[in-house]
């Protein structure tokens, strides 16, 4: 391995298929999965269906093209999405629901990354020639900005109250709901119950080199396939990425639990050295954040010293850094990733 003097903890997406995984791509049986012809697609459409108790599900590139997918095929131009300040559909998908859905976002104030019922009731528009059509309500479990927290089941079970009184789309940004679904013991298909729609990544800590997939109705999926085409996402002997995918499902979910305890020791060993602090409230999955004192050390100066001593992470705002334990993240790495950034920072 060129790089396993690395530790790289700046996300759980820079992992590297395993040979076990890309044995399972080489082997894929394939076919044009635009004329729905891939058997390993429609293999791993179905397994992801059936473990988030949905009808149907759909592959696509990246968590990004599964939210707009499912935004653009819920809605109508002019109507508008709540989502949290925080949330990766706000922040780091370039405006995509304005540019290809013609949506207004309606960003609403969280509490570590969780939107409270009433504040969702609060600010449901009128029925009113003037304002757009409150049409969506899209949460994200678990929250990437927020370090990884998760949603309270009982939250998610009122908003989804709310949401059905004044007849809104409910669509979860599950990217990491493996995550969420380690952590707690609460089981995929209960959490996905309460969405018509909840996208999930394969390539983010499970490991896969690439994918992800909406899930919802046979017939809603069947729709938005035909948004998939119009966003340039139709692929065709992508059965080799189903693979990894399907790889991924079947070996890497259980194993989430060593990415929350190294999570767990890394924030605990951070948090407290000089200049340095961690919400340890916040630190319930595989993220975690780690705020920096700005008269001690800036966050570039903190990413290269460390990176200097071969453990990675990455800026996550003018004061913070994140650290993000992976599939390739031994605990024997998060010892060392402690020893560096005492180095550092004592
Ligand atoms: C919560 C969440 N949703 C969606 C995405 C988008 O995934 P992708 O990078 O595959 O587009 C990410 C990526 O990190 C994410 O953290």
């Amino acid at each position: 391995m060129p790089n396993d003097k690395i530790i790289d903890l700046r996300s759980d997406t820079v992992t590297r298929p395993s040979p076990e995984m890309r044995r399972a791509m080489a082997e894929a049986v394939v076919g044009d999965d635009v004329f729905g012809d891939d058997p390993t697609v429609n293999r791993l459409e179905a397994i992801v269906a059936q473990r988030l108790g949905k009808e149907a599900a759909l592959f696509v590139p990246s968590g990004t093209m599964a939210n707009q997918v499912c935004l653009y095929t819920a809605s109508d131009r002019g109507d508008e999405v709540l989502c949290g300040t925080d949330c990766h559909i706000i922040n780091y998908e370039v405006a995509a629901p304005a540019v290809l859905s013609g949506l207004l976002v309606h960003p609403l104030p969280d509490n570590k990354g969780i939107i409270s019922a009433k504040t969702i009731e609060e600010n449901i528009r009128p029925k009113n020639i003037h304002c757009p059509r409150t049409a969506i309500v899209a949460l994200e479990n678990t929250h990437n900005r927020a370090g990884g927290t998760i949603y309270p089941i009982d939250t998610i079970a009122e908003i989804e109250s709310v949401a059905r009184k004044h007849s809104l789309w409910m669509h979860l940004d599950g990217a990491r709901l493996w995550n969420a679904h380690v952590a707690t013991g609460i089981a995929l298909d209960k959490y996905a119950s309460y969405f018509d729609t909840v996208s999930v990544c394969l390539s983010k800590a499970l490991g896969a080199p690439v994918g992800s997939c909406l899930t919802g109705t046979a017939d809603f999926i069947e729709k938005a396939r035909r948004t998939r085409k119009l966003f340039g996402g139709g692929m065709r002997q992508v059965g080799i990425l189903a693979a990894a995918g399907i790889y991924a499902l079947e070996n890497n979910i259980e194993r989430l639990a060593e990415d929350h305890t190294n999570a767990r020791y890394l924030a605990e060993n951070l948090n407290g050295m000089p200049g340095l602090s961690v919400d340890l409230e916040t630190v319930q999955s595989n993220i975690v954040i780690v705020n920096i004192d700005p008269d001690k050390m800036t966050v570039d100066r903190f990413i290269d010293q460390l990176a200097g001593r071969g453990v990675l992470c990455v800026a996550f705002g003018p004061t913070r850094v994140r650290f993000v334990p992976n599939l390739d993240t031994t605990g024997e790495d998060c010892r060392k990733a402690v020893a560096a950034v005492a180095e550092i920072v004592g």
